[in-house]
């Protein structure tokens, strides 16, 4: 049956690092997997200079029906506000989809140096909430440009929001059936309505998981426990923010944001999930072809995993891990000199045989 794949680059090197990914695919595709069918929107903030909006107000509508969502990276601050093209975009896909946990695993591969001295051994999941919490959207601005402008934004925890993405992250802790260890960030020392929520229902979820470890630490004593143990975790569950902060964090101890691949998911499977770099648009290097493809072509592997097509899926990550491990063809930001294209095109050339 032929997986249909909507894809968005995105603006600056979202499409120079999805256009990496998509020659996996193809390549793959020739290698007999798939086949993959492929429907391409030019959504992100250069589609709001076009149009006033960052995506069709049917947009969502429009890609509903497909298997999954390939994304690249969104955002072109010099001449659209970040928040006028992620409310517009990532946050309606994100949330219109119900695409309630956001994973992100964080290894060490082989042949790529952590900045943190002596560590070999990093190898973690980070569940993030992807729906609520600190990104709820909810608040707004009261006498807007006066002496007296104010601005809220309200963290919402609900207990079945909590729950879900708690369950999913103990169930993979079994399923890994490493460490099985959750560690999850709270911080209800001082946001003590919200993460007293939380926690609670953090601990009744535990309850039913007895054979997992269950940890909790305040969000800011996590970030050095991060840095000082990383060896010490293995699933880790975080509201929405300190999620997304905790896993730029583990990206960059695993040697490079350019390396971390993640997927929005729906875990019922009644919408598409969507799967993409954890990095940004990187309006800095774009257009330059340096940018580091191998977080995308790790988050197509996670999108073939989501798709049962788990043969395909192990060879991507095992043909990433021998390029790597070789360290001939390296991006800049792995101390490289070679291309985005080139980085690409090595990993395809190892998918035949691995
Ligand atoms: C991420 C990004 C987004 C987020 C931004 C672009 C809104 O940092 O996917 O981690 O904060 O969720
Ligand atoms: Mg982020």
């Amino acid at each position: 049956m032929v997986h249909r794949i909507a894809v968005i680059p995105g603006d600056n090197i979202g499409p120079e690092v999805v256009a990496e990914g998509l020659k996996v695919l193809r390549r793959l595709q020739a290698l007999g997997f798939g086949p993959f069918a492929y429907d391409e929107y030019p959504w992100g903030a250069g589609y709001y200079l076009k149009t006033g909006a960052p995506m069709p107000a049917d947009g969502l509508d429009t890609i509903r029906d497909c298997d999954a969502i390939l994304f690249g990276a969104h955002g072109d601050p010099q001449r659209v506000p970040d928040r006028v093209s992620s409310q517009g975009l990532m946050h309606k896909l994100r949330k219109g989809f119900q695409q309630y946990v956001n994973l992100r695993p964080v290894r060490l591969l082989p042949g790529v140096v952590s900045p943190l001295r002596g560590k070999d051994e990093i190898d973690f999941v980070v569940v993030r909430e992807n729906t609520e919490g600190e990104y709820s959207g909810m608040g707004g601005r009261l006498h807007a440009g006066t002496p007296y402008e104010l601005a809220t934004q309200t963290t919402v925890i609900t207990r079945i929001g909590a729950e879900r993405v708690m369950r999913f992250a103990f169930d993979l802790a079994r399923q890994r059936g490493g460490k099985k260890r959750a560690a999850a960030a709270t911080k209800s020392n001082a946001l003590s309505h919200v993460f007293g929520l939380w926690d609670e229902v953090l601990a009744e979820v535990a309850n039913d998981y007895p054979d997992v470890e269950c940890h909790k630490f305040h969000i800011d004593a996590f970030t050095v426990h991060l840095i000082n143990r990383p060896e010490w975790f293995d699933v880790i569950v975080a509201s929405n923010l300190f999620g997304d902060i905790l896993s730029d964090e583990g990206a960059a101890l695993a040697g490079s944001l350019g390396m971390a691949p993640s997927a929005n998911l729906d875990p019922t499977r009644r919408h598409p999930s969507l799967f993409e770099p954890i990095h940004g648009s990187a309006p800095d290097i774009a257009g330059q072809g340096i940018a580091n493809p191998v977080a995308t072509i790790l988050a197509v592997r996670m999108l073939l995993d989501w798709l049962g097509e788990a043969e395909a899926a192990r060879r991507v990550q095992a043909a990433v891990e021998a390029v790597l491990a070789e360290g001939q063809v390296r991006t800049r930001d792995l101390g490289g000199r070679s291309t985005t294209a080139q980085l690409g095109d090595a990993i395809c050339a190892r998918l035949e045989a691995v």
